[in-house]
């Protein structure tokens, strides 16, 4: 079966998504949505002549697709969820899954109840150098893993930037929420864990709407392991690491572009598996769930493995998880104090 998809947001991450489609068999985008008309039909035209909707409400009850991939606002992102999910359809939902815990359970239930596959883009998990550095901790070579370290600098209030980016209300946040959930996300993931309290500090010098600029936070992962995320903003030299420090050796990441490991000398360059681009794996591994045949709609990561996909994508406790952690970091700068994170509402 070819899976039919309509994109709902015709912003810059829904090309990544219907570039990926352009290259699949197993998928292909019918339709786009997006409230500015040009940006839909524009899309639509160079996509091969889907049909463009301003209403996706419209275009998901019209189009009848298997599977919607929502790449909206954050604040967006839970209504068109439940739309798409009480409309029987499929959801590939960008990160972060909403704008805080509450929301995210409602999106959770929902899909429970409707028994559709849902599933957060947290694209970490698809990415050639995560995985090679994923497989290497899971298989031991390096010894224990003591801490992480990650570090992203990025011009954040750069002009391109869409606008409500900058809005807490529209965004849930700023580089923390945005950018911080992929380090969350990563770091959780790589380290096998799930974290258990957050200590954070962030500033607000960005001029631009009002959002945090920087954040630094150090995490406690229920396994013991220690982690710091430190994101910047602010004008500087772009930079996107994480740094894993074993027993035996380190690895450091340069998300996208490299994996490097030290066992003990200099760090040597450690050639990726092979695979298909990050865009295509995340689809690939949602279909994998929708076939698992099982529509029970829970979702969980067991039932995420398949043959498809070397390893299980994000469960949506995962997804959930990693907006906990985020808001756990916004609260623990407003008290000065740790925050467990299931005490996160
Ligand atoms: N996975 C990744 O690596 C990655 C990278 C970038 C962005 N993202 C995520 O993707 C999502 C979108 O980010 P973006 O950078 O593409 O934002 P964007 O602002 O470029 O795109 C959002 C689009 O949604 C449209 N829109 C707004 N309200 C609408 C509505 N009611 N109906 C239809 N269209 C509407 C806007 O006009 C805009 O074109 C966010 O959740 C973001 O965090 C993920």
């Amino acid at each position: 079966m070819v899976y039919r998809v309509a994109v709902i947001g015709g912003g810059a991450i829904a090309e990544e998504h219907l570039l990926a489609l352009a290259g699949m068999e197993r998928a292909k985008a019918v339709a786009v949505a997006d409230l500015i008309e040009e940006r839909a039909e524009g899309l639509a035209g160079r996509y091969g002549g889907l049909s463009a909707y301003t209403d996706y409400k419209e275009m998901i009850v019209r189009e009848k697709p298997d599977i919607a991939i929502i790449t909206l606002p954050h604040f967006l992102h839970m209504t068109a969820a439940l739309f798409c999910i009480e409309s029987g359809v499929h959801v590939l939902l960008e990160k972060p899954m909403a704008l805080d815990v509450g929301q995210c359970d409602e999106i959770i239930e929902a899909a429970s109840r409707q028994g559709v596959r849902l599933m957060v883009g947290h694209t970490q998990h698809y990415i050639a150098e995560n995985r090679t550095a994923k497989r290497i901790i899971d298989e031991g070579g390096l010894g224990k893993l003591v801490m992480i370290n990650d570090v992203r600098n990025v011009y954040y209030f750069q002009e391109r930037r869409p606008a409500w980016f900058f809005q807490k209300a529209l965004a849930g946040g700023g580089i923390l929420m945005n950018l911080g959930s992929h380090s969350v996300d990563k770091i959780a993931w790589l380290a096998g864990s799930a974290v258990h309290s957050v200590k954070a500090v962030t500033s607000h010098y960005g001029g631009k709407g009002d959002i945090e600029g920087s954040g630094m936070a150090f995490l406690h992962l229920e396994n013991g392991v220690p982690a710091t995320v430190s994101q910047s903003g602010y004008q500087g030299l772009a930079r996107n690491e994480t740094e894993l420090v074993f027993t035996e050796g380190m690895l450091k990441l340069e998300t996208g572009k490299a994996l490097w490991l030290s066992s003990g000398g200099e760090y040597e360059r450690v050639e990726t598996d092979r695979q298909e681009p990050p865009f295509v794996l995340q689809l690939l591994d949602l279909i994998a769930r929708i076939e698992a045949g099982d529509d029970s709609g829970s979702n969980s990561d067991a039932e995420a493995s398949s043959d498809s996909v070397e390893w299980p994508g994000p469960s949506l406790e995962h997804s959930r998880h990693a907006v906990a952690v985020v808001r756990a970091m916004y609260a623990s700068h407003k008290s000065g104090r740790e925050e467990a994170v299931k005490d996160v509402g």
